[in-house]
C-alpha cells in the first residue's frame, strides 16, 4: 500500500480496511494521473477510463470461483478450469458506464443491469429515476461507478440490488473518498470495494478531493 493510503487508513477502523482494495498497479496509477489533469480532454478521459476499466476489471474479478471441464485440444482429451459462474454487471447511471464498458471487454457475456440515480445538490442523497436489472438471484453481481463520493448512491444502488437476491455483490470505482468507503461499508458491510485510489476527502460540495471532477461531465463533456 502507498504511504499515503496508510496514512487515510488510518483514520479508518480494521474493519473497513479490510473490505476495501486499492489496486497500485503503476499502469492504474499513471492512466488515473492523466485522468485528473484538469487539460485533459473528453475523448481522452474517455479512453483512459476504458483502459483503467480494464485492469481494475482484471483485478476485481481475480477470485471468481472457477471449475474443472473436460475439453479436447487438438492432441488430447484434458480437464481445464473454466467459470464457474459469469457474474452481472449493474452500473450506476451515468457515469458507471464509463467503467461499464472496459469491465465488459474483460467478461464480454455479463448480463447487464442499470439503476439511474441522480444525487440531489442540496441534500446529496440518492434518488432513483431508473431500475432494469438483468436476473440476478443466486450469482455475482459487480456493481460499478467512478465516484465513491458521499456513499449515498452507491448504498442506495446496492440496497437495491440486494433485492434481486444475489449470492454476492463487489463494488467497482475509480476513486473512492475516506467518507465514502465508511459510510458504504457500515451500510453494506457484506460488500467489499475495489478502487484505483483511497482520496484525501469530501469539499463542502461533496466532491472527491483532490479527485477528477465530476466524472459524468468529463466523460461526456458535458460540463
Ligand atoms: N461525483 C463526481 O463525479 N465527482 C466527485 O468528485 C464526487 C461525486
Amino acid at each position: 500500500m502507498e504511504l499515503i493510503t496508510i496514512a487515510y487508513c488510518c483514520l479508518m477502523d480494521q474493519e473497513t480496511i479490510n473490505g476495501l482494495h486499492v489496486v497500485e498497479h503503476p499502469l492504474v496509477q499513471h492512466k488515473l494521473t492523466e485522468m485528473r489533469r484538469k487539460d485533459t480532454t473528453s475523448q481522452n478521459f474517455r479512453t483512459l477510463l476504458n483502459e483503467i476499466s480494464l485492469l481494475l476489471a482484471y483485478e476485481v474479478t481475480r477470485e471468481l470461483p472457477t471449475e474443472e471441464v473436460e475439453i479436447e485440444t487438438p492432441l488430447v482429451k484434458t480437464k481445464m478450469p473454466q467459470l464457474s459462474a459469469i457474474p452481472s454487471v449493474v452500473s450506476i447511471l451515468r457515469a458507471g458506464n464509463g467503467l461499464l464498458e472496459g469491465v465488459l471487454q474483460v467478461i464480454p457475456n455479463a448480463r447487464v443491469g442499470h439503476v439511474g440515480l441522480y444525487r440531489d445538490h442540496d441534500t446529496l442523497q440518492a434518488v432513483e429515476y431508473y431500475c432494469k436489472f438483468p436476473p440476478l438471484e443466486g450469482g455475482m453481481t459487480i456493481v460499478v461507478d467512478p465516484m465513491l463520493a458521499t456513499g449515498n448512491s452507491a448504498s442506495a444502488a446496492l440496497t437495491r440490488v440486494k433485492e434481486e437476491k444475489p449470492f454476492s455483490i463487489r463494488f467497482l470505482c475509480l476513486l473512492a473518498a475516506p467518507e465514502g468507503v465508511k459510510a458504504l461499508r457500515e451500510t453494506h458491510p457484506d460488500v467489499e470495494i475495489w478502487t484505483a485510489s483511497l482520496d484525501e476527502r469530501l469539499n463542502e460540495k461533496g466532491y472527491i478531493m483532490p479527485g477528477l471532477g465530476d466524472a459524468g461531465d468529463r466523460i461526456y463533456g458535458t460540463a
